[in-house]
């Protein structure tokens, strides 16, 4: 028996992205509901007509509002359907990551895994997750016991998007420590952005690592340093890690002292337009560019283009002949193609001879699913300079 009690209705024609298998329900395509239907309430979903679609977690009325679950209404959204959820997510890490040289991945990446809304990193012994799906509050406790019997987790953290609460729920660990690579840092899961340490970025970093040795690499918008550690390892000459925000320098400054490469290394609190601006040219040979996301909504993608131009631009104008430049953009609004329109006008403003020598993406901890291309955020290109 179907455990569902509400149902909603889709407005003629917007059922397509629903039978394409796309998560998301935006407030535009519902025709009409029941009444009383509550933030975190299942639902299901039907077409104008009746037919049943899919099942899901009402999120509120505006904007996105229903995260689906599942296409196939016979199943219950009960404790086995997430455990198997669960268990498919930590089956893909298994296999792909190295669990001897790293330590911190990402558990679950919410439409990744199908799990719309929830988003899990584990350092070591500790989960650090990120609750955007109302409905999924009631299985945190079905969640926590996965952790704890097959992840061997003793602390949970959690951060309530919607509210930004947060809380442990289990144990205490802040300044966790965990590998990357073999690479040691430090997440700071109380005070530090998004889980604690930006973990898309290992892949990236360690193509860093590959390229890094006798350069002289700015590290900018660096955060914890996740790339000045690499760039360290891989024998950078001199490596200056720059942020505005003097928190991160501080856990920058700690993870290239927890791995024993203070000598060569420079640490600067500074907001990234600036010190860009003022760097001469040919200081760096290698330079790393990972602003957070410009645009944060679809209305902000024309600024954030202008935004991701200029540090380019003036990256390009000063990199030393032959150097390197790593660009991302992290702006889920700003696609692959839009990207790299912004690196060509930036390199043809700078007049310099540019070539992609490496597409860049998130790490094989972060699946894209192929239904729901915007789980798909991190863009980035290794980029040669002549
Ligand atoms: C996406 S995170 C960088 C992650 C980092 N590269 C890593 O691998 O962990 C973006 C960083 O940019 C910093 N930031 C934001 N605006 C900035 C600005 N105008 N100048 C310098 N840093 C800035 C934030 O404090 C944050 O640490």
């Amino acid at each position: 028996m179907k455990q569902v009690i509400k149902s909603i209705y889709l407005k003629p024609g917007k059922e397509r992205a629903i039978i394409n298998r796309h998560p998301w329900l935006f407030s535009g395509a519902v025709l009409k509901k029941d009444a009383n239907i509550n933030a975190g309430d299942e639902v299901l979903i039907h077409d104008h007509q009746g037919h049943e679609l899919a099942l899901g977690h009402w999120c509120g009325n505006d904007g996105l509002v229903c995260r689906i679950m599942t296409f196939d209404v016979n199943l219950g959204l009960n404790e086995d359907f997430f455990n198997d959820r669960f268990n498919k997510a930590r089956a893909l890490r298994h296999a792909l990551l190295s669990q001897q040289k790293t330590n911190g991945y990402r558990l679950i990446h919410g439409e990744g895994d199908g799990l719309s809304g929830l988003v899990c990193d584990i350092f070591a012994e500790t989960a650090s997750i990120q609750l955007s799906n109302p409905g999924l509050k009631k299985v945190l406790s079905i969640f926590c016991d996965f952790l704890v019997r097959h992840v061997n987790i003793k602390n949970i953290h959690l951060t309530d998007a919607a509210s930004g609460e947060s809380s442990w729920l289990l144990g205490h660990n802040n300044n966790t420590p965990f590998l990357e690579n073999s690479l040691s840092f430090v997440a700071d899961i109380d005070n530090g952005q998004k889980t604690g340490h930006f973990l898309d970025q290992r892949d990236n970093r360690q193509s860093v690592k590959e390229w890094a040795q006798h350069r002289d690499v700015l590290d900018s918008f660096c955060y914890s340093g996740g790339f000045s550690v690499y760039a360290l390892a891989g024998g950078a000459r001199t490596v200056t890690s720059v942020d505005i925000a003097e928190k991160a320098i501080s856990s920058c400054q700690q993870n290239v002292r927890a791995n024993g490469f203070d000598a060569g290394h420079h640490a600067v609190v500074a907001d990234c337009f600036s010190y860009l601006r003022q760097i001469k040219k040919d200081d760096f040979d290698l330079i790393i560019l990972d602003p957070p996301a410009f645009a944060k909504s679809s209305q902000a993608v024309e600024r954030a283009a202008r935004g991701y131009k200029d540090i380019n631009l003036l990256a390009m104008k000063a990199i030393r002949s032959g150097g390197v430049l790593f660009t991302f953009s992290c702006s889920q609004h700003i696609d692959d193609d839009l990207f790299q329109k912004i690196i060509f006008a930036a390199a043809k403003d700078a007049g310099r001879e540019v070539k992609i020598v490496k597409k860049l993406t998130q790490g094989v901890d972060h699946p894209v699913s192929v239904y729901c291309p915007q789980s798909h955020y991190l863009k980035g290109l290794a980029l040669y300079v002549e």
